[in-house]
């Protein structure tokens, strides 16, 4: 039987509607907008697509977007005081530098000088060590995102065989974490695991994050598998044109797999949607206020 197709555009657009709502109550009866900064440095084309979603987005729900495009040129020091600025700064909520930086600046300092309040993008080492303590954290947007879907198609995670392919800090092993809380039995696999394809095929839930297009087959997933494909590849067609294919075979696995994420279409809208509901947590912690049900971990 083919797989049922988990869509990750109107999970995200039920989830970036129970976010408004959220910011019209917080406007309504606190008095208090959601505020995101983005910060990106540079002209990488694939970020400026990013940046330019984000603050759409953060716009129709409701909230104050700030972007901060720097020159590729800008110094580390600048940077650093335009962060400096933006924790200090009470309208805003949420700051998010766009990844990667150029190769002049050092991404682990400007990160660890985002206030951890304010790390929307969970990746700020205070987060990092309460979310892998189990604690209140921020919690990185694309695992958030996929722990969401996973939630939704699964109801229930507990004790079932994860394997995460990738161990990325903004994906590979946050997603590990998540899943480690919701009580599976969690594997994280890498371009150095040995059999790759036995161990992936011993998972109930597949989170693919390697960034190497269609690599995961239908002879790696075990039948019924839940399938989630965070990869996003830009490959050349036959004709000279471009398409976007994840890291998953998507035809091959969908004839096997229970539940299979699509690219585009998957986690790609849930991760963006789940920047703005960490924005709207972020405002109500630091206000000091009842945070809404099921936008975060
Ligand atoms: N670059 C690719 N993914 C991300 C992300 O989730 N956050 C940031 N800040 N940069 C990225």
């Amino acid at each position: 039987m083919a797989a049922k197709v988990i869509d990750g555009k109107a999970l995200a657009a039920r989830l970036r509607e129970r976010v408004k709502a959220h910011v019209t109550r917080l406007v309504e009866e606190h008095a208090v907008q959601p505020g995101l900064a983005v910060v990106l440095v540079g002209e990488n084309p694939a970020s400026e697509v990013y940046v330019r979603s984000k603050g759409k987005a953060t716009k129709e729900a409701g909230m104050k977007s700030v972007e901060h495009k720097l020159d590729a040129a800008t110094s580390e020091a600048d940077l650093l005081a335009l962060i400096d600025r933006l924790n200090r700064d009470a309208t805003i909520h949420g700051i998010l530098v766009q990844l990667p930086v150029p190769d002049h600046i050092d991404a682990d300092k400007v990160l660890a000088a985002i206030d951890p309040a304010k790390d929307v993008d969970g990746f700020h080492i205070s987060n990092v060590g309460l979310l892998g303590t189990g604690q209140k954290a921020m919690v990185p947007c694309t695992p958030l995102g996929c722990l969401m879907m996973l939630r939704e198609e699964l109801g229930s995670l507990s004790g079932m065989e994860a394997v995460v392919i990738g161990r990325s800090n903004i994906v590979g092993k946050p997603m590990a974490q998540l899943l480690l809380k919701d009580s599976c039995t969690v594997t994280i696999a890498h371009s150095r695991t040995r059999d790759l394809p036995g161990v992936v095929r011993r998972a109930d839930i597949v989170v693919a994050a390697v960034g190497r297009p269609t690599m995961v087959t239908a002879q790696w997933i075990k039948p019924g598998a839940t399938v989630i494909d965070v990869g996003i590849n830009r490959i050349e067609k036959e004709d000279g044109g471009t398409r976007l294919v994840g890291d998953v075979d998507y035809e091959d696995v969908a004839k096997i797999a229970g539940a299979i994420t699509p690219v585009p279409g998957g986690v790609g809208p849930m991760t963006i949607a789940c920047l703005l509901a960490n924005t709207v947590t972020a405002c109500c912690r630091t206000h000091g206020l009842a945070e809404p049900e099921g936008l975060t971990a």
